[in-house]
């Protein structure tokens, strides 16, 4: 079977493509024949070494799957062959097959195709986690998006207004803020041109209650100081590469609160949790109160060009592979 397989660690012309023997299920393991394999931000991080964690090369990246299930090994009750399956893998999820533990493959939901399932399990936990575990988001507050044409935005601004919420998506492109608005945005600012503050305040008649912030560097802090009072800055991640620092003061003013978001630690810490809670977002796709965004398809060897795309920004929306 085919894979990708990160070389070294470094520039992303160590990713290639090669062939590998095909994966025999043991006690506890099940074997997806995959269909879709969704590709994040932090997959292009860890190919370049410049992610926290550093895999031992080679190795085969991509962080989360769908597929079909071909063979079950001993000891697995919870998914038969045939099954239409998604799973978190970590690593190891860009090849045509591939081994995953039974106990961490979700049924996936009947109004979901193979490439929406996946590209949701990171995004939409991390954004369900954010507005559900860290903060609570209410119905009519206004909820301001960064980098919303994005993996995490797309997902947050989904997410919000399925709680009830407007929401304001900021972004670099009019594709990135066309395609945000068609998840329910009510209102974008093109954030590279206009100015966040300003913008976001007029457009919620004063300040936002709540800020998704998944992009960091120099949006963070205008985003802070658009808050109304009580609002909450949630910081999910820094895809732009600086890590904004925010004084203090405007923390203070407004009596705001910065929280930290940390969803994989939280699922790893506590998988039961994290399986009641992607339980949860289960329920809200088959009642129809969730909408995950129909991805682009592009085919393996493309691995390292999606990875890239993500990295410098000119990808809008999710892109998954598929075999
Ligand atoms: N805390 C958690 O639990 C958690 C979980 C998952 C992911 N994350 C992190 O969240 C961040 C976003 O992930 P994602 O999947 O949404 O990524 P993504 O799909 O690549 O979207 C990130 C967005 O950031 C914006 N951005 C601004 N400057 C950028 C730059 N210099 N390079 C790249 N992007 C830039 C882009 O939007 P514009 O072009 O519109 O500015 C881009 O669409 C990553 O840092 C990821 O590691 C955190």
């Amino acid at each position: 079977m085919r894979a990708v397989v990160c070389q070294e660690l470094g520039p992303l012309d160590h990713v290639v493509i090669e062939e590998r023997p095909t994966p025999v299920a043991g006690p506890g393991q099940v074997v997806v024949d995959v269909r879709a394999m969704g590709v994040n931000y932090v997959d292009g991080l860890l190919c370049q070494g410049r992610y926290q964690m550093k895999p031992a090369t080679p190795y085969i990246p991509g962080g989360e799957l769908a597929g079909v299930v071909s063979a079950v090994g001993d000891d697995v009750s919870r998914v038969g062959v045939g099954a239409r399956v998604m799973a978190m893998t970590g690593f190891g999820a860009f090849a045509e097959q591939v081994l995953v533990h039974g106990a961490s493959l979700e049924p996936i939901p009947s109004d979901l195709g193979f490439g929406q399932a996946a590209a949701f399990i990171q995004s939409y936990s991390t954004a369900w986690f954010t507005m559900t575990r860290r903060t609570s988001v209410h119905e009519g507050e206004w909820v301001l998006v960064l980098g919303a044409g994005g993996g995490i935005g797309l997902a947050a601004v989904d997410v919000a207004v399925a709680l009830g919420a407007r929401v304001i998506a900021a972004a670099s492109s009019i594709e990135k803020l066309e395609a945000a608005r068609s998840m329910g945005a009510t209102a974008t600012i093109a954030y590279e041109g206009e100015d966040l503050k300003v913008r976001a305040r007029e457009l919620s008649d004063g300040g936002v209650d709540v800020v998704i912030d998944p992009v960091g560097g120099r949006h963070s802090e205008p985003a802070l100081r658009a808050m109304r009072k009580f609002g909450r800055l949630c910081v999910i991640g820094f895809a732009s590469g600086p890590i904004a620092t925010v004084p203090l003061n405007q923390v203070l003013l407004n009596n705001r609160t910065v929280i930290g978001v940390d969803w994989g630690a939280w699922a790893m810490g506590d998988p039961g949790d994290n399986r009641e809670m992607l339980g949860e977002l289960v329920e809200l796709v088959e009642n129809g109160r969730l909408h995950p965004t129909v991805p682009d398809e592009r085919p393996l060897a493309e691995a390292a060009t999606v990875m890239a795309g993500l990295l410098d920004r000119s990808i809008a929306g999710k892109v998954v592979l598929v075999p």
